[in-house]
């Protein structure tokens, strides 16, 4: 048995047919392409799949494919454009990416907090990663990317390196 779902994709719609039991991160991965949503450890425990479900973080690895039926999912391929996504430019170079198998998903779990709260502290940006586990950084160079991509800390930055904005 399947059912019919329509999901919009990174600003596309797909009408898919998908067995009940499906994953919607299976579905995007195998079905539509899409891999770089990250699989780790399948159970919710890791964040390496998380998708923006209508702007919010979700892990794919859990969220059956028909609940996501009608709903805007965005992946780490439709976070930017031509340019890279200010975050991922962030990560490049503060270095918060090494092996790079917990990047899509930490960026996608920064960028609901910053679209959500575009100014947090460092508490509310450890916080929004807390589902994400990095193997390599330390998390230290992640908190420092995000964080730099806020206004608080951007102008500070620019400050320390004698820019003005005036
Ligand atoms: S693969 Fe989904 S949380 Fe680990
Ligand atoms: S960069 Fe390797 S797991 Fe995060």
């Amino acid at each position: 048995m399947r059912v019919p779902i329509n999901i919009t994709v990174n600003g596309e719609e797909y009408h898919l047919e998908v067995k009940p039991n499906r994953v919607l991160l299976d579905v995007l991965r195998e079905d539509l392409g899409l891999t770089g949503t990250k699989k780790g450890c399948g159970l919710g425990k890791c964040g390496a799949c998380t998708i923006l479900l209508d702007g919010r973080p979700v892990h794919s690895c859990l969220l059956l494919a028909a609940q996501a039926d009608r709903r805007q999912i965005t992946t780490i391929e439709g976070i930017a454009a031509e340019e890279p996504h200010p975050l991922q430019a962030a990560f490049v170079a503060k270095g918060a990416v090494q092996c790079g198998f917990c990047t899509p998903g930490m960026i996608n779990a920064a960028k609901a907090l910053l679209d959500a709260n575009p100014d947090p502290d460092e508490a509310e940006i450890k916080l929004a990663i807390a589902g994400n586990l990095c193997r390599c950084t330390g998390y230290n160079q992640i908190v420092s990317a995000i964080q730099s991509c806020t206004p608080s800390k951007s102008d500070l930055q620019a400050a320390e390196r004698g820019e003005s904005n005036e």
